[in-house]
């Protein structure tokens, strides 16, 4: 029996620190022999954001007994590494820079290969660390900093079909509940409050809602929620306004959704329908349950991460790395922090610019 490959990810676009070591079994299917991630959420919490020069100087701190934490739980020795895959964008560049020298260093020290991984790739192929998925696949990304559709058709091969204007989903969630009164990042909260909630209670706008493709808009949102705060007195105003929240996102993402089945199906004529959902914001119970229902509807098969490894993670990196060092696609040492880098990298319009309404 051939060895099979053993591949060290690290991740630091933003403010987690996080190493994995990943393998395949003998069908090739990933398993995760560790996954640790520190996250910095009480370093910011008090900023209401995430403040690169803290979150990079916490990086720096942390990574060294991260990474050998991620090998000593995975019981292989440093040398049985056969590549070293680490984030070099999209992020900070300040944090990416962190975990992308230290890959590289440990790399250049064991004589292995080093592969440089886009973050969003990491998220988009996530769901294969438990459970099976082919290409092609129609990929909705929801996080933090992004929320597209794309057609992925092979490993980093991607076409944009629909993208936010303005702000990303997981940014709305996390403004609507910094006008709540949430402390940062407020996404997860959100949904905790929404539970108590009357989502009927306001009657939100839905940006773009009726034109612009399976383009997104959610700065129209934002803006009717900071009026409805400034009148709110009660908690359970507080509660109907979150639960109203979620369910216009909800409500958009059903239209824009099935607009976008239609785009991927005449885009790509797939023999079969995929629907990958991942990103932060894919662990939100509402959308995934509208999300199943929809595919249910439109005979589509949906595809989630695990809830544990929606948000950032270094177990989806050394995926990607995995698929690479398969492939033998490495990179040199001189491989440079990318704080923009498209999924779709010939698209000639980077977040919404170019969008025809
Ligand atoms: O993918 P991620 O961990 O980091 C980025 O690459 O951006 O996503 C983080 C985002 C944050 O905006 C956070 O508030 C949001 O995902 N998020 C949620 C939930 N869990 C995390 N938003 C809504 N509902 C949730 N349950
Ligand atoms: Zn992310």
């Amino acid at each position: 029996m051939s060895k099979k490959p053993l591949i060290l990810g690290i991740e630091s676009s933003c403010d987690e620190t996080a190493a994995s070591i990943i393998s395949e079994n003998d069908k090739g299917k990933p398993i995760i022999l560790s996954n640790i991630i520190s996250s910095q959420t009480e370093v910011h919490k008090k900023f209401g954001g995430v403040v690169p020069e803290l979150a990079a100087r916490s990086h720096i701190e942390k990574i060294d007994w991260i990474v050998k934490k991620a090998i000593n739980d995975s019981g292989i020795k440093i040398n049985e590494i056969d590549a070293v895959a680490s984030t070099a964008g999209p992020g900070l560049v300040v944090c990416l820079s962190v975990g992308l020298s230290f890959g590289k260093a440990i790399a250049a020290s064991i004589n292995k290969p080093f592969i440089a991984v886009n973050h969003l790739e990491g998220h988009s192929l996530s769901p294969k660390l438990n459970s099976e998925l082919d290409y092609p696949y129609l990929l909705l990304l929801i996080s933090g900093g992004h929320s597209q559709y794309l057609s992925v058709k092979n490993l980093s091969n991607y076409e944009r079909l629909g993208t936010t204007i303005d702000d990303a989903i997981g940014e709305a969630f996390d403004k609507t509940a910094k006008l709540l009164g949430i402390e940062f990042p407020g996404g997860p909260q959100i949904e905790i409050l929404a539970k108590k909630g009357d989502p009927h209670k306001y009657n939100l706008p839905k940006p773009i809602f009726n034109k612009g493709g399976c383009n997104l808009s959610f700065a129209g949102l934002k803006t009717a929620i900071l009026k409805i705060t400034k009148k709110i007195k009660t908690d359970q105003e507080k509660f109907d306004l979150a639960a109203s929240f979620q369910k216009t996102v909800v409500e958009i993402l059903y239209k824009k959704t099935r607009i976008a089945f239609t785009e991927f199906e005449n885009q790509v004529r797939p023999k079969k329908n995929i629907f990958v959902v991942a990103g932060g914001v894919a662990a939100n119970k509402e959308i995934r349950r509208m999300l199943i229902n929809l595919c249910k509807e439109k005979s589509y098969e949906p595809v989630f991460p695990p809830v544990e490894l929606c948000g950032d993670n270094a177990a989806m990196i050394g995926l990607v790395g995995l698929e690479k060092f398969k492939l033998n696609q490495f990179n040199n040492l001189d491989y440079p922090a990318k704080p923009r880098w498209p999924l779709d990298e010939n698209a000639k319009f980077l977040k919404g610019a170019g969008v025809k309404l």
